[in-house]
């Protein structure tokens, strides 16, 4: 009956064949009448100063100095002297008015100020650090996720937010692997797109930081960044091709060296490759200072390397001070032509026209709208249901005969770790505009969702780190209750008592917000070591333990895999707590995947499952060391969690792939079609992968590639069809001379869960 039912199931669900659409919302630069905006911008410069038009490619931070009485500031004099074409990073509709009001009053051309942010996953309801949103692997909620943090932003002021980050992260050590959507190209050109276009039905994205930032030797922020043209181009560049391909508005370069240049001043990265083959046409905009830090990578002073970054096709310099203060004497010494100066002009004018700053400077800002919008009940609904959907189950054992997860509400439930009170770590690193003071603790989502049916019981139990002052540092969260840095003995014993008179424990270790984000480089992935001592004298009373695992990154699990039955990665969210506490109590099933390898040890790093193949390979998973191969004498080879991988709380089965004709030409296409079957009890969400691999080209290709993915929900004992269609673009490549090619050949399609856990056919290409 059971398999009648299946068959049934399937016959009836074949799934579109085409992946997850972006249900499009207008793009806010749709509008724009092209010849009336010449036309206006032609004018408009006709009548500024060099300086003035040296003003528009100035931006710095806003920060607390305009509160109050804006031309008493700095910033305020520089707006009022046409000196500055944007700010950053000030909040609140009053701040950003008042800043606006000196422009368009004050300055002699009235020309409009751009206020930009760093709203990078949320504005004041703030979603799971991008690393996480990722983990869902669910572009209409990525999408939906843009749109909202666009919608408070704009109501709040905000005309240009500094996001996406797209830059691949191969390795876990650096911080800003939480800013990103992990190692895989197409995942992220997919997150690029949708973040692009989210963002831009009200405000202009800016994806960033072009190029490679994410490839710093040994995860070391802001060191230097060397690797092949070819590798750029296949693994690197793609998803900032996909935001310039979904209309991106703006591209923030990088401050790394790209082919011994640095990103800032790298002509052939920014105009040939950007501008002339991809066709941005947008604003580009440096990244913080890094004018100035080209002299620090040892390329001469502030004049010369302002002429280098102009030159190279950078339209606004962040906090450098190297344009507005150098380049007028440049051009008087020839090294640079007004042409040169107008073109970046205008691309910051032509930004401000399209937003509609000129009809209207005050557009962005609404009073009413931001009490309206911002941290609103509807949003906050959102954020919880996209933050569920984002955890990442990474083991669920049976305890007494039944998996540990989701655990029932009764009896004592025991929340030990650092991240349980903290308010201000719980979005997650760079929330710019978090409002902590509107969040919930994990305790009181505890609270909340164990009222009058099971005891809770709470302790911090250890340190983040046993360095007192790092932790203060890391800790210090966004301002006011850091982690306190407690006495670490006491607090093992009070972790202890409680332990022993609960049923069940629940840990919540790992990182705190800003253990993760800019500058902050691991060395080590485990778990530090206070958090590990007291797993060690928890897990000795013999109860079951749930480790929540708080990460802004991959992070290494061997011991925590070895000895606790459950583990969920836990990537932040100002709805974080309620979110945790509907997936762990069961209303609803886990459903995040990795979108990053995870490690068995640090040493492992970086590791990715899209790696090129070695001469002396060895399968992930052994164990027993072998001479004379590619394999570690110390570690079993390959991740403890795959790419790719996440439970659910029921479980699937796959078909192998069948492919609709073996053979297909470089112009056609065939369908591969997976039969996917929900073999558990309950109804559960799977993420169904296409890998592929290319048997054999003019250059080394990646033993297994994503290509595509689908998100389906499954009743218990439900069946999918689910059918990917393959075209040439799927196998195309760049070659050795960077020409995009489909080389005919054999190739490996495979289909499954993960990206160890797949089954293969073969398809020819002629
Ligand atoms: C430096 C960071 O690298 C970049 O991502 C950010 O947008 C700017 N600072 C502005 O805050």
């Amino acid at each position: 009956m059971k398999r009648l039912l299946i068959i049934l199931s399937a016959l009836f669900c074949a799934a579109n064949i085409y992946a997850q659409k972006i249900e499009k919302g207008k793009d806010i630069f749709s509008d724009t009448d092209i010849t009336a905006m010449n036309a206006f911008i032609d004018n408009l410069m006709s009548r500024m100063t060099l300086e003035e038009k040296l003003g528009q490619l100035n931006q710095l931070p806003g920060g607390s100095i305009v509160t109050g009485a804006p031309l008493d500031s700095p910033t305020g004099r520089l707006i009022a002297e046409g000196k500055l074409g944007s700010v950053f990073n000030v909040k609140g509709v009053e701040e950003t008015h008042a800043l606006q009001k000196v422009a368009v009053e004050q300055s002699r051309l009235g020309i409009p100020l751009l206020v930009a942010m760093d709203v990078i996953h949320g504005y004041e309801t703030m979603f799971p650090v991008p690393l996480g949103m990722s983990c869902t692997w669910d572009m209409d909620a990525i999408y939906e996720s843009a749109c909202i943090a666009a919608e408070e932003s704009a109501a709040n002021g905000v005309a240009w937010t500094f996001s996406p980050m797209v830059d691949i992260a191969l390795d876990a050590r650096w911080g800003r692997q939480a800013e990103s959507a992990g190692e895989d190209p197409y995942l992220g050109s997919k997150v690029a797109e949708a973040m692009v276009k989210g963002y831009q039905t009200q405000i202009m994205a800016c994806v960033k930081h072009f190029a490679l930032y994410g490839g710093a030797e040994a995860g070391l922020d802001y060191q230097t960044v060397d690797m092949s043209r070819q590798r750029m181009f296949n693994q690197y560049f793609p998803p900032y091709k996909a935001a310039v391909e979904a209309g991106v508005g703006s591209v923030m370069s990088s401050f790394n060296i790209v082919d011994g240049i640095p990103a800032t001043a790298n002509r052939w990265l920014i105009t040939d490759v950007l501008r002339q083959q991809w066709g941005f046409k947008g604003l580009l905009v440096t990244d913080y200072a890094s004018i100035a830090e080209m002299n620090i990578h040892g390329l001469g002073e502030l004049q010369e390397n302002s002429v280098r970054a102009l030159l190279a096709g950078t339209d606004m310099d962040m906090c450098a001070n190297g344009f507005l203060g150098t380049l007028a004497q440049s051009l008087s010494e020839g090294k640079v032509t007004q042409a040169d100066i107008d073109r970046a002009c205008r691309h910051v004018l032509e930004a401000k026209y399209k937003l509609g700053l000129f009809k209207d400077p005050y557009r962005f800002g609404d009073k009413k709208k931001a009490k309206a919008v911002t941290y609103c009940e509807a949003n906050r609904k959102a954020a919880r249901r996209i933050t569920a959907e984002s955890f990442v189950l990474l083991k669920n054992d049976a305890y007494h005969g039944q998996s540990l997860l989701p655990l029932k509400k009764q009896g004592t439930i025991a929340l030990i770790g650092p991240l349980v009170d903290t308010r201000t770590d719980i979005s997650g690193t760079w929330s710019t505009v978090q409002a902590p003071e509107k969040y919930k603790t994990l305790r009181e989502g505890f609270q909340d969702a164990l009222k009058g049916k099971a005891t809770l019981l709470c302790a911090q139990g250890c340190n983040l780190l046993d360095n007192k002052k790092t932790q203060e540092t890391v800790a210090r969260g966004h301002g006011n209750e850091p982690i306190p840095f407690v006495d670490a003995d006491a607090a093992l014993q009070d972790a202890v008592a409680i332990a022993k008179q609960s049923d069940v424990v629940v840990c919540a270790l790992g990182e705190c917000a800003w253990m993760s984000g800019e500058g902050t480089s691991r060395s080590q992935l485990e778990l530090y070591a206070p958090q590990r001592r007291l797993l060690e004298a928890l897990s000795a009373l013999g109860k079951p333990i749930v480790l929540l695992n708080f990460a802004g990154r991959a992070t290494a699990l061997q011991w925590e895999d070895e000895h606790l039955p459950a583990i969920m990665n836990v990537w932040f969210g100002s709805e974080c707590a309620d979110a945790l506490c509907d997936v762990l109590f069961g209303e609803v099933s886990p459903s995040g995947r990795l979108t990053v390898s995870m490690p068995r040890v640090t040493g492992q790093e970086p590791l990715y499952y899209n790696r090129l193949p070695s001469g002396r390979p060895v399968a992930d998973g052994t164990s027993d060391y072998s001479v004379f191969t590619g394999n570690y004498i110390d570690v079993a080879q390959g991740p403890l969690y795959p790419f790719g991988y996440g439970l659910t709380y029921s479980t699937f089965s796959y078909s192998a792939p069948r492919l609709s004709a073996n053979e297909m030409t470089s112009k056609g296409s065939v369908e591969a079609t997976v039969t996917v079957t929900n073999t558990g009890s309950r109804e559960a969400t799977e993420v169904v992968q296409l890998y592929i691999h290319d048997r054999a080209a003019s250059i080394s290709r990646p033993v297994k590639e994503l290509k595509d993915f689908r998100r389906i929900t499954l009743k218990a004992g439900e069946s999918q069809e689910v059918t990917f269609r393959i075209t040439a673009d799927k196998l195309s490549f760049y070659n050795y001379d960077l020409q995009y090619v489909l080389e005919p050949g054999e190739f490996d399609i495979m289909t499954g869960p993960d990206s160890q856990n797949v089954q293969s056919t073969l398809l020819t290409v002629k």
